[in-house]
């Protein structure tokens, strides 16, 4: 089917809930995926972040189709083969102890949350003082789902399904004050991405990290770091927490950890874990055999190809060259990112939109979050080449449109 009819079937057939850019992807190489004529778009977004070894990856598709050959799924109620060799990949590259596997973020997110509530009680019947409130930060993202929405910050998304879970007090980000006077025993966890990302690439401070955790080992609440987004190799570390030398209790993981194929995970301490028992939780497809595969042929390619080093280089790369460009172009606020994980502010919300459609039709893909953002989550195999390409697209862009302002001014001067 081409575009046009699958627009006009999607209007038709499906609950209109995304917005989508008019390509049609069918397939993908590399860096680039292709659209339905076989033209071929340098690929900066990664799936939102999901496609870490890019399109075609020969280790994960062997992964992928040996195990499609052998067995698909059999459900929790049975051991699977790889549960098990996956776990503990992930314990070694988290330093947490304990695993559970399930298939997306919000449901990763929606795993920690009631952790954390169980963990409370689990405290509370040792005769604990703590209580059942969540902390989150202003301008988070941890979610579509019921929980998990209850903790997102945008009001726009919240809002329309009250009543939510009442016990979330949202504090300001990175305001070490306003976390330390909304902190008392009534609280069972503090909720932090590491790096915001929907929120526009905002790493959370050393300062403010550290004092969570100190206020959580003040009580026994938890620690928890949502690194959906931003772990899994991302930033040139396994998790981003690492930058900072400080563990949380809990964290969650999904979008790159199976290079694609739908999985989320949910780790913590040996400690923390004694509040889940059998029946508490749980998810039929969570950890099947497939995306388990997948998930093992991601974390040893990325070790076997020292992909956590490239990442480090190629998003300094990136980082630098944007900070040049920064220097010639008033229109960017800002730089952010670590590794490859890069946000790009520029004062004016319609510039960005109209930046982040026009490197599209140039054929390079990224989005726009936080309204002034451009957000680059491109796959971890991109190279120094393909950075290239695209600050020089960004740069013609930015100054197309200095030189229409230019004119306009110049315009309204002669005319005024
Ligand atoms: C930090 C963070 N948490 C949670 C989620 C939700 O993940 P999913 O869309 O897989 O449910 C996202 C998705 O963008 C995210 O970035």
């Amino acid at each position: 089917m081409k575009l046009e009819s699958l627009q006009a079937a999607e209007k038709k057939l499906l609950l209109q809930t995304y917005e989508r850019n008019p390509y049609l992807f069918t397939g993908g190489k590399g860096v680039y995926l292709h659209d339905e004529n076989g033209d071929a778009y340098l690929d900066l977004l990664s799936g939102i972040g999901c496609s870490a070894l890019g399109y075609g990856h020969p280790a994960l598709e062997a992964a992928i189709i040996e195990q499609t050959k052998k067995l698909l799924h059999t459900s929790n109620l049975f051991f699977q083969e790889h549960t098990a060799e996956l776990a503990l990949r992930l314990t070694e590259i988290s330093g947490l102890d304990r695993v559970y596997l399930c298939n997306s973020g919000t449901e990763a997110w929606e795993a920690a949350m009631k952790l954390a509530r169980a963990h409370s009680l689990m405290l509370r019947e040792e005769g604990r003082n703590i209580g059942t409130k969540f902390i989150a930060l202003e301008h988070s993202f941890h979610g579509r789902t019921m929980g998990s929405v209850s903790t997102t910050h945008k009001a726009k998304y919240r809002e329309p399904f009250a009543p939510l879970i009442p016990t979330v007090d949202f504090v300001a980000f990175n305001d070490v004050a306003a976390l330390r006077a909304a902190f008392s025993t009534d609280v069972c966890s503090i909720l932090i991405e590491t790096i915001q990302g929907e929120g526009g690439i905002h790493p959370v401070s050393r300062e403010f990290f550290a004092a969570a955790r100190e206020l959580c080992d003040s009580t026994g609440a938890l620690l928890i770091a949502d690194e959906i987004q931003c772990g899994v190799g991302r930033t040139g570390k396994w998790f981003a927490y690492q930058h900072y030398g400080i563990m949380p209790d809990v964290t969650t993981l999904a979008k790159p950890i199976a290079g694609g194929v739908p999985m989320g995970a949910m780790l913590c301490t040996e400690e923390v874990a004694k509040a889940f028992h059998p029946g508490m939780h749980g998810t039929t497809f969570g950890g099947n055999p497939l995306a388990c595969a997948a998930a093992i042929a991601v974390i040893d390619t990325i070790k076997r190809d020292a992909i956590l080093e490239h990442i480090t280089e190629t998003g300094t790369y990136f980082l630098d060259r944007l900070n040049d460009l920064a220097k010639s172009k008033p229109a960017i606020k800002e730089v952010r990112g670590l590794g490859l994980m890069i946000g790009v502010e520029l004062h004016d919300a319609t510039l960005a939109g109209d930046i982040a459609r026009e490197l599209m039709e140039h054929r390079i893909i990224i989005n726009r979050t936080s309204d002034t953002v451009l957000r680059f989550l491109p796959p971890y195999i991109l190279e120094k080449k393909h950075v290239d390409i695209a600050v020089e697209a960004l740069a013609e862009l930015l100054s197309i449109h200095e030189s229409k302002n230019t004119a306009v001014l110049a315009g309204g001067t002669t005319h005024g």
